[in-house]
């Protein structure tokens, strides 16, 4: 990123909140159930598989992780009940990580269990590196408990992950590859663009020869052609791609029309602010929707 972006994401913070709703309502579903069912609906009209997230993270009351769990839920009967091609994608700290793990692996280990009752899968995110020891182990408790459909999300920026993905490798895990969105000190992550990508490309060369199914989540171009390239041997159902609602849509369409399976990250609720603000963080065209946004407030009818 360079100079003068880092400085403009540094003012997101202060932005005011409707403007941050406005510009990131791209990215998210909507308010309720209702508005994910409908997405995902067009989305598998469209030959592109979802997995839908319940927005909401680092949850401050257990009542509160209990909402998130009974509302994850009501997705799968949702996804179930519309006969929608989708997954789900736990955040741990919305089910009460930070708060209480007992509560935590409780409201998890009862969701991936109604989830594979309907023969659905659960993705689990990967946070900040608070969380990632955390999430590694429940993620193998649960593969241990012979709870097949729980795949797990880890992250290239983390120097680490390589040395995850060899600890994993006897489980066959099915892996979410991504950049990692959470800036990391560089004493346990990699900080260069090209380095991240080198590292990416790393771990899932790793998961492919540990004969992984891999999830591979980027728009990045550079990375996408180079990800394919190596896939390139596999039958389209040993893979799939991922991308992130109101990204590179077109993009994800020309990768369907060319017999990829690819699957869309869904999110919906009304805790939206965190992840619009990392959303808009990697927006490219920030500095410019900003500028748009803050004149259409300084003279009215602009924008
Ligand atoms: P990069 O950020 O370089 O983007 C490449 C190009 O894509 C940009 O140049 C731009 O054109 C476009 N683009 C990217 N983001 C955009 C945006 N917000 N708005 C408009 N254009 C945009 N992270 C994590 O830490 N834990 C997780 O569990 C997950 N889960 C996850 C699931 C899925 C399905 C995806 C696609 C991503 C994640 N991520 C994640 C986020 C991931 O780590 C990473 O931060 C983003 O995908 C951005 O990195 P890219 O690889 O896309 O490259």
């Amino acid at each position: 990123m360079r100079v003068v972006d880092r400085a403009i994401v540094r003012l997101l913070p202060a932005v005011p909140r409707p403007v941050v709703q406005r510009l990131s309502s791209r990215y998210i579903a909507g308010p309720t159930l209702d508005d994910a069912r409908r997405t995902v609906a067009g989305l598998n009209a469209e030959g592109k598989l979802a997995t839908i997230d319940v927005l909401g993270e680092e949850v401050t009351k257990p009542a509160e992780a209990e909402a998130i769990a009974r509302a994850y839920h009501d997705v799968l009967d949702a996804i179930a009940g519309d006969q929608l091609d989708a997954s789900v994608s736990v955040k741990l700290t919305a089910l009460g990580l930070h708060l209480d793990l007992d509560l935590c692996r409780s409201l998890l280990g009862a969701v991936v269990a109604d989830a594979a009752a309907r023969g659905l899968a659960v993705c689990l995110d990967m946070e900040d590196s608070s969380c990632t020891d955390a999430t590694l182990a429940l993620y193998r408790e649960l593969r241990e408990a012979n709870r097949a459909n729980v795949g797990v999300a880890l992250q290239a920026r983390l120097r680490r992950t390589l040395a995850d993905v060899a600890a994993l490798a006897p489980l066959r895990p099915e892996v979410r590859i991504c950049k990692g969105i959470y800036l990391e000190p560089e004493a346990i992550a990699f900080q260069g663009r090209q380095e991240i990508r080198e590292s990416f490309l790393r771990v899932l060369d790793a998961l492919l020869e540990a004969g992984c199914y891999v999830a591979v989540a980027t728009h990045d171009e550079w990375l996408l052609e180079r990800a394919l390239g190596r896939l390139a041997g596999l039958r389209p159902e040993e893979y799939e791609l991922q991308m992130l609602m109101g990204v590179r849509e077109e993009r994800a369409s020309e990768l369907v029309a060319a017999g990829h399976r690819v699957r869309v990250y869904v999110p919906y609720g009304d805790r939206w602010y965190e992840y619009s603000l990392r959303r808009l963080q990697e927006n490219p065209a920030l500095a410019g929707m900003l500028a748009k946004a803050t004149l259409a407030r300084v003279v009215p009818g602009r924008g």
